[in-house]
């Protein structure tokens, strides 16, 4: 086996099916890599939500934040982003931050030895010995998965590697986005407050209106809306909730080739026994989803054919307005991973349901609790949480 392979000799690891991949991504069932959605299971999920409680409970006071800081001083993280981004890109900067992590990153190839026609994988290689993580989105299909290899053959020659976690694939994969999304819809479906909120009472007041409420993510309906053939954040979060029992998914896209659902999704949705719909319009969901998850249609995708290919009236049926939002249960939450377009205005921004804020931040807390996790200290949190808190105040759970 060489160690200095190019993409092509992953050719045949690639095309493995993912059962045989997620062992390699692990060491000692722990995660070591971040790749796919599907690597999580549901304990390591309730291990990363408490977690990030934790780290956002100590972050609330300066002892807190120094202790935080003092965890990861000695490492550092590379953030390898040569595809655009912003909110991924800053929320795993600020992440890294919060830990002690201290940061460069690469974001215009043409700046970097690429432009000299050096192998990406050898770029990769170079950055794994100056840094202790790296973070990466790249346009390349499947080059975090490769570089996940990489390390692990590095690792076979006893020389150093490092942990590789995906900031989002292709069109198939955005891991973390989907562990924040997950998160943030827990915390909302906990329908907890501190004791001070004018929430404090909420689920038994909403039982009133809907009786067969329960709290968790069983048991609901989520509906995704926009552009689903080509939203990765759709994909990996259809997998994550596929873990609970006895859900419902409702895609709703303008009936056109390149928005629908893949089958391929479809026929995993349909193995993993969740229920599945799909309309062209929202007005068929807003009174029965728990959870609306929006998306931009991704007109950088578009082929020339595509590109007004896409009927204004059916675009128009998978937007919100306030006389949308107002059909919508009392607690749904909207979710969207941004950036937005036109299928959020910004007059819904006020209304309580309207989390895509929190859920950014949210984001920054999952994956500071993601690198504690794969740096092995989140035990340290627990015990620090546990000596801070040791008269428990469960004053921020449900602070959305
Ligand atoms: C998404 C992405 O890049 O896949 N955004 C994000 O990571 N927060 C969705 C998008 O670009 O529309």
């Amino acid at each position: 086996m060489s160690v200095r392979p190019s993409l092509l000799e992953y050719e045949s690891r690639l095309n493995r099916p993912l059962m045989m991949k997620i062992p390699e991504l692990q060491v000692n069932e722990r995660l070591k890599h971040v790749i796919f959605a599907r690597q999580f299971s549901k304990v390591t999920l309730q291990r990363l939500f408490d977690l990030a409680d934790k780290i956002r409970n100590i972050s609330q006071s300066k002892p807190g934040c120094d202790y935080l800081t003092s965890l990861l001083s000695h490492k550092r993280a590379m953030l390898y982003f040569t595809q655009q981004s912003t909110r991924t890109f800053l929320s795993f900067m600020a992440a890294c931050q919060i830990l002690g992590m201290r940061v460069n990153e690469i974001r215009d190839p043409s700046l970097s030895s690429e432009y000299k026609g050096e192998d990406p994988l050898d770029s990769v290689r170079m950055f794994s010995t100056y840094f202790d993580l790296i973070i990466m989105r790249s346009k390349i299909p499947n080059f975090a998965e490769c570089c996940a290899y990489l390390m692990n053959d590095l690792d076979h020659f006893h020389m150093k590697t490092v942990p590789i976690v995906s900031g989002g694939a292709g069109a198939d994969e955005h891991p973390t986005q989907a562990l924040l999304d997950i998160y943030t819809i827990d915390r909302l479906f906990s329908f907890t407050a501190s004791p001070n909120s004018p929430r404090v009472d909420w689920f038994n007041k909403l039982k009133v209106k809907y009786p067969d409420l329960t709290k968790g993510l069983d048991g609901k309906h989520y509906c995704f809306c926009g552009d689903i053939g080509r939203g990765r954040t759709v994909r990996s979060l259809c997998q994550l909730l596929a873990l609970y029992d006895n859900i419902t998914i409702t895609f709703v896209c303008p009936d056109h080739p390149k928005l629908i659902p893949g089958s391929d999704l479809l026929s995993f949705l349909s193995s993993h026994r969740v229920t599945v719909n799909q309309t062209d319009t929202l007005d068929d969901v807003l009174g029965k989803t728990d959870l609306l998850y929006m998306t931009r249609i991704q007109k950088e995708h578009d082929s020339q054919n595509d590109a007004g290919s896409y009927k204004e009236e059916d675009m128009e049926k998978c937007r919100l307005n306030l006389d949308r939002v107002a059909r919508m249960k009392d607690f749904a939450g909207i979710l969207h991973p941004f950036p937005r377009n036109e299928e959020i205005p910004m007059d819904i921004d006020r209304d309580p349901r309207a989390l895509y804020f929190t859920q950014a931040r949210n984001g920054m807390w999952m994956r500071a609790a993601l690198i504690a996790y794969l740096f092995d200290v989140d035990s340290r949190i627990d015990a620090f949480h546990q000596k801070t808190f040791s008269e428990y105040h469960d004053y921020n759970v449900g602070v959305l």
